[in-house]
């Protein structure tokens, strides 16, 4: 069954991590905490492939931590990312990479790579229209033969309310950052849920200041995933990913295979 869908506000929500907070990502997320799912994403992508791959595209690259040990991977690694101030902190961690403001929805490179990667802004997909113009976009730039990969944060059929909390210390310094991540539906019967997260950032000289952020994610039966998939064009198939050394549950994860004929 497709749920009532809301779409998502033009432009992207107003998320503080993607803007006045960016600079502290790092600190929320750090790269070396991706190294084992970046090397689980990419053995599922080259396994997608019908001959080796070349080239990457990632929609909604963020800090560029996933990049950071995919790109080198490649001969050429683009990254696309809606948020100038998330696209500034990749730069400094994969200056190797071309980087393009764009959203994932609408952007147009006219340009085709091998392996196509979305890994959690797709959680920022918060309808069937949302989440079929991504993968209509990760087809159109898709080689014949590559593969795309989508990494929701979760499926609505395993969705569970949770929390976490983690943060990281700067190598020098007092600058800190300590979050809670608080996840929750507030209405089961639509397409969306809610994570309210509490940022407590110290600086260099000890001061503490404390911001909330609201984000509105996308979830979606697990049907509804391969079957829009399949009408994007892709041989759609699910990819349990299970990670719970890290975080708790197993996510599943989306390959598209793009027939070469
Ligand atoms: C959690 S961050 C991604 C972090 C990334 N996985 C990494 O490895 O660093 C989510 C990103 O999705 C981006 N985003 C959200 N909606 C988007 C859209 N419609 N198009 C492009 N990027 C989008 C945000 O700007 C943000 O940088």
């Amino acid at each position: 069954m497709t749920r009532a869908t809301k779409p998502s506000p033009a432009g992207g929500q107003p998320f503080k991590m993607y803007r006045e907070i960016a600079s502290w990502w790092p600190l929320l997320s750090s790269p070396s905490d991706y190294e084992e799912e970046a090397a689980f994403y990419l053995r599922t992508l080259l396994r997608g492939c019908e001959r080796e791959p070349r080239t990457l595209l990632e929609l909604g690259s963020g800090g560029g931590n996933n990049a950071s040990f995919m790109a080198p991977h490649f001969e050429q690694a683009v990254l696309v990312d809606l948020s100038p101030a998330m696209l500034a902190v990749s730069r400094q961690l994969n200056p190797r990479c071309e980087h393009v403001e764009g959203d994932l929805r609408t952007v147009r490179l006219d340009r085709r790579f091998d392996c196509v990667f979305v890994h959690d802004a797709v959680t920022y997909m918060l309808g069937e229209s949302d989440l079929r113009q991504a993968m209509e976009t990760a087809f159109v730039h898709c080689n014949p033969g590559g593969a795309a990969l989508f990494c929701p944060d979760h499926v609505r059929e395993t969705f569970e309310p949770s929390e976490d909390h983690g943060g990281h210390d700067s190598p020098t310094g007092l600058r800190a950052l300590r979050y809670l991540e608080w996840t929750w539906d507030p209405d089961p019967s639509d397409s969306t849920y809610t994570v309210d997260y509490a940022y407590l950032m110290r600086s260099d000289d000890g001061s503490v200041r404390v911001e909330h952020d609201r984000h509105l994610e996308g979830l979606f039966p697990r049907a509804d995933w391969l079957r829009w998939l399949e009408e994007a064009g892709f041989r759609a198939e699910r990819v349990p990913f299970d990670h719970s050394e890290l975080e708790p549950g197993t996510y599943e994860l989306f390959l598209g295979r793009k027939p070469s004929v």
